[in-house]
C-alpha cells in the first residue's frame, strides 16, 4: 500500500519506518520541506522517499498526521479529500498553547481535524503509544505480550484498513467506537492515557475492559 506520512517526528518517523518493513511504501513530509528529510529517508531506506505535505497526501492511499496538534489547520485539505486519515495526534496544552476552540467548545480533538477535513475518512488510533513502544514492542499476532492499540472512527471500511495495517506491525487494536466518543475515551486526560508520561500498556482485552466494551465482541 501506498502511505503518506504528514510529521516526520519520532511518531512519523516510527509510523514510516514500521509500515515500511512489512513492505509498504512511504513519502513522508515535515513542515520545512524534503530536502530536510535527506538523512531520514536515507535511514529508513528502500521505498521510503520525501515530498511536501501535500505530495505525501497525495502519494497515500492512507495518510497518517503525526504532526504537533495545535497546527493541524495546515494540513492540506484538499489533497486530503476521501482519504483515510490516520490522527495519531494529541492536544497538549504546554506544547500547543491554549485553544479556545477545543477547551472551550466541549468538542473532542479529533472532531476539530474532521471539520477542517470534512471529506476525509478519520481514524484516530496511535495516540497513546509511546514512539519506542511502537518502534519495539510489535509482535506476531496471538504473542501473549501483544499490546493493544484503540481505533475510533465513523467509516467501517477506513477504521477495518487501519486496524489492518496495526495487526501488519504487531498490535492488536480495539474498536473504540465512534470518532467523536471512542475517540474522546483514548484522548490524553483520560483514565486510560493520563498524559503524564509514556501512555500505560494494555492487552486487548484489558484495554476493553477499562474502556467499558464488551469483551466477547
Ligand atoms: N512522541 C510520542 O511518543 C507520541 C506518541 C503518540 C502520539 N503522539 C502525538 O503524535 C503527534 C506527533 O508526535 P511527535 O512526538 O512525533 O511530534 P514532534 O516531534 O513535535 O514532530 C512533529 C512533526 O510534525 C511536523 N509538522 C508540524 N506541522 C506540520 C505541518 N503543518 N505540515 C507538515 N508537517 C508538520 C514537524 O515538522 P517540522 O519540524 O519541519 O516543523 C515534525 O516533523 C503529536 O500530536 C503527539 O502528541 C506522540
Amino acid at each position: 500500500m501506498k502511505i503518506g506520512v504528514i510529521g516526520a517526528g519520532p511518531i512519523g518517523a516510527t509510523l514510516a519506518e514500521q509500515f515500511l518493513r512489512v513492505g509498504h511504501t512511504v513519502t513522508i513530509a515535515n513542515s520545512r520541506g524534503p530536502e530536510t528529510l535527506a538523512e531520514l529517508v536515507e535511514s529508513l531506506g528502500a521505498g521510503a522517499q520525501a515530498s511536501t505535505a501535500e505530495g505525501a497526501a497525495e502519494f497515500g492511499e492512507v495518510v497518517a498526521i503525526p504532526i504537533v496538534y495545535g497546527r493541524y489547520r495546515e494540513l492540506p485539505v484538499a489533497a486530503l479529500a476521501g482519504k483515510i486519515v490516520i490522527d495519531t495526534t494529541n492536544y497538549w496544552a504546554v506544547r500547543d498553547g491554549d485553544m479556545p476552540e477545543l477547551t472551550t467548545s466541549g468538542k473532542t480533538q479529533s472532531e476539530l481535524i474532521q471539520e477542517v477535513l470534512p471529506t476525509s475518512l478519520l481514524v484516530k488510533a496511535f495516540n497513546m503509544i509511546y514512539w519506542e513502544r511502537l518502534r519495539l514492542w510489535g509482535r506476531p499476532a496471538g504473542n501473549p505480550d501483544r499490546i493493544a492499540i484503540p481505533v475510533s472512527g465513523d467509516d467501517a471500511k477506513a477504521k477495518r484498513v487501519v486496524q489492518g495495517l496495526i495487526d501488519e506491525i504487531g498490535f492488536d487494536t480495539v474498536d473504540a467506537g465512534s470518532l467523536v466518543k471512542g475517540g474522546k475515551s483514548h484522548e490524553m486526560g483520560t483514565e486510560i492515557f493520563p498524559g503524564t508520561g509514556p501512555a500505560p500498556t494494555f492487552s486487548r482485552l484489558a484495554l476493553k475492559e477499562t474502556l467499558g466494551l464488551d469483551k466477547s465482541a
